[in-house]
């Protein structure tokens, strides 16, 4: 049995914006679901896992989106990332769901490899560079050919890039101001170009013929019962893929890469394994918020409408009473089930329920390929002493500094 037990008093919003993860992991004294006032919205910290599969599984009855997604919205609009109404949002999960499903995601892969070859290929060897930066723009042509099925300009790519920029530094600004009109002009801006970009694409396509990639899959007159998508509606479904898309697997390449930099013994172990043990790791969606639209029973005790429920993945991917020597990098971990005690419940870095990731299956592939390329073309080093930190108040857990590198073929 457990219970909603109250945690500290007083706000505690200044406690966790000092020591996100400290704070959090502190606060599991008071119990496997804790009560506290965070930036004046009670709050739920769940750490027990039958009562966060509970939340993660509702149908969208009682449970919305949290505010931290409000900024987000901004920019993706209507798109199922942040969209929480059942009836709009339903048909155009189901869309996109099948063109990125498991059975579907191998047509991806000789584009994808390809382009992740051309990019390991124009890294320099010997001498000094970033390795993040590097990452982000091979990540950001792979979604880009996912999506529109060309290679972007440079011009384009710098606008995708401010985007994501502009999302971050105004979540991070100041995560407690709900202020949602007061949009600094910088993201604006950045927000109308990329727009401007993707319906520039979009005018180039019409319903007879779409085209294959997922603008096509987004344009294409859709059959009953799904209503077709207008240009905003494919628009923000567009935004969202990139957004959604692009910074995740970047960070778990270059976490993954700088982490076999540090933990050379691993280089040998399977990229799928390696991609796991990143994920728990650095998991690129670090903590999961929901608000609670109307009193929800999760089991043992019920969380009332006007509360917000926070899920910290983080902290529950490094409890010791889940994983054998949580703070270390051992990717056979996820070979070798016994010998490392793994509890795979307590691991859901794609979430589950309704809103799972409709990208794990692209990312997943994405990811073990690039890793697996790159450990067989080069030997590396991280130049940087410190192992990087997450950026625990962006959108998602996003390297905090450049990941200096060097390279030696092998
Ligand atoms: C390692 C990489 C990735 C991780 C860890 C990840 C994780 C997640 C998580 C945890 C959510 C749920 C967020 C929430 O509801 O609070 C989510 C949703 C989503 N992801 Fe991913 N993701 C990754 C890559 C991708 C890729 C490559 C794509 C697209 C190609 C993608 C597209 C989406 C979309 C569209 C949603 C919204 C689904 C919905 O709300 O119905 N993701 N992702």
């Amino acid at each position: 049995m457990v219970e909603l037990s109250a945690g500290p008093g007083g706000d505690q919003f200044d406690a966790l914006a000092a020591d996100m993860f400290g704070y959090l992991h502190g606060l599991q004294r008071h119990g496997d679901a804790v009560a506290v006032d965070v930036a004046g919205v009670r709050t739920a910290v769940l750490y027990d896992l039958d009562s966060i599969y509970r939340v993660l599984a509702d149908k969208l009855q009682h449970v919305g989106m949290a505010p931290v997604f409000e900024r987000l919205s901004h920019a993706t609009g209507s798109g199922i990332l942040t969209n929480y109404h059942w009836p709009t949002w339903h048909p155009r999960r189901r869309r996109i769901v099948k063109p990125l499903g498991a059975r579907s995601v191998g047509r991806f892969r000789d584009r994808m490899t390809a382009i992740i070859d051309d990019e390991l290929g124009s890294w320099p060897v010997a001498g000094e560079f970033d390795l993040y930066a590097a990452v982000r723009r091979l990540t950001l042509r792979v979604v880009a050919d996912l999506l529109f099925s060309t290679d972007l300009t440079t011009e384009a790519v710098a606008v995708i890039d401010r985007a994501v920029e502009e999302i971050h530094a105004w979540a991070e600004s100041d995560p407690a101001n709900e202020d949602l009109a007061n949009e600094p002009e910088s993201f604006r801006s950045a927000i109308a170009d990329l727009h401007a970009l993707i319906d520039s694409v979009i005018a180039t396509r019409d319903r007879a013929d779409p085209g294959q990639d997922m603008i096509g899959v987004l344009v294409a007159a859709s059959t009953e019962p799904d209503p077709p998508l207008d240009t905003a509606g494919v628009r923000d479904e567009a935004v969202t893929l990139i957004l959604a898309g692009h910074e995740t697997v970047t960070n778990t390449i270059s976490f993954a890469v700088d982490l076999l930099g540090r933990n050379p013994g691993a280089r040998s172990c399977e990229p799928r394994h390696i991609v796991d043990e990143t994920l728990r790791l650095y998991p690129p969606v670090h903590v999961t918020n929901r608000a609670v639209v109307a009193d929800f029973d999760v089991g043992d005790f019920v969380i009332p409408a006007g509360w917000e429920v926070l899920i910290p993945e983080y902290v529950i991917y490094r409890d010791e009473r889940h994983f054998e020597r949580p703070g270390e990098f051992l990717p056979d971990r996820w070979a070798d089930h016994a010998s490392l005690r793994l509890n795979r419940r307590a691991y859901f870095p794609f979430l589950t329920g309704p809103k799972f990731c409709v990208g794990s299956h692209f990312a997943l592939l994405e990811a073990t390929e690039a890793v697996g390329r790159f450990t067989t073309r080069f030997d590396h080093e991280m130049l940087d002493p410190e192992p990087p930190w997450g950026r625990e108040f962006a959108l998602s857990f996003a390297p905090d500094r450049p990941l200096p590198c060097r390279l030696a073929l092998r």
